[in-house]
């Protein structure tokens, strides 16, 4: 995945995402990754996090910040939180969340939905996630994750060529998120549709 392609493609979708892959990624991952982080108030940091079609998800006790490649989604996302007044979003800035602007251990949570499988070195993302999350706290990634065999493996190596056309990586193994953190993993759960997705919620334990 190249920056400019994620960048004008981004362009292209934001005017018509919630309606389209919003829309086609609203199985319960984004509810199910804030739940994860509504158990206590405190400092979330979402990545990736688009038009904002999860801010709503969040308690309003949590003190939100939103990061985003693309201006064109994160002008949607500013719109949603002006329009339903959602005060509890405290920031939403323009970074790459393969190199962050925040300090080590800035918060108590870190979100990551369906982000992973679009960035250019996700190794890199999920090393910054744990960097910026304090000790003993939450990190939920939301993704598609190749299969391990079978037909659909097949059929995800067929694609993997068309990653920079597609916008996204259809054939990332998990192994390349959890090899690259010291963060534990303590639950996973497959999500509908048709099992397509992970949830990961991991801890940083140190
Ligand atoms: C498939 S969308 C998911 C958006 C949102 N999380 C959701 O659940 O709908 C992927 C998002 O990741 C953003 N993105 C891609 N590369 C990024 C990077 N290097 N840093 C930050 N955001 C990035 C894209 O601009 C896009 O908004």
């Amino acid at each position: 995945m190249q920056l400019e392609y994620i960048l004008k493609s981004y362009a292209r979708y934001a005017p018509v995402y919630d309606q389209t892959f919003g829309w086609l990624l609203s199985f319960r991952g984004r509810s199910m990754a804030a739940g994860v982080t509504n158990k206590r108030p405190g400092k979330v940091l979402e990545v990736g996090v688009g038009t904002g079609i999860s801010l709503s998800y969040y308690r309003r006790e949590h003190e939100i910040h939103g990061i985003d490649i693309s201006p064109d989604m994160l002008a949607r996302a500013q719109k949603r939180v002006n329009k339903r007044k959602l005060t509890h979003v405290s920031n939403l800035s323009i970074m790459d969340a393969q190199e962050m602007d925040y300090d080590d251990g800035s918060f108590d949570a870190v979100v990551a939905a369906y982000v992973m499988s679009v960035v250019p070195e996700p190794q890199r993302v999920i090393q910054e996630i744990e960097r910026v999350c304090k000790p003993g706290g939450d990190v939920v990634i939301v993704n598609h994750f190749t299969a391990e065999k079978g037909f659909r493996r097949n059929f995800e190596a067929m694609l993997a060529p068309l990653s920079n056309k597609l916008g996204w990586r259809p054939d990332m193994p998990v192994e390349e998120i959890l090899g690259n953190t010291a963060l534990r993993e303590v639950r996973r759960y497959t999500l509908p549709p048709l099992g397509m997705f992970t949830l990961l919620h991991l801890k940083k334990d140190y």
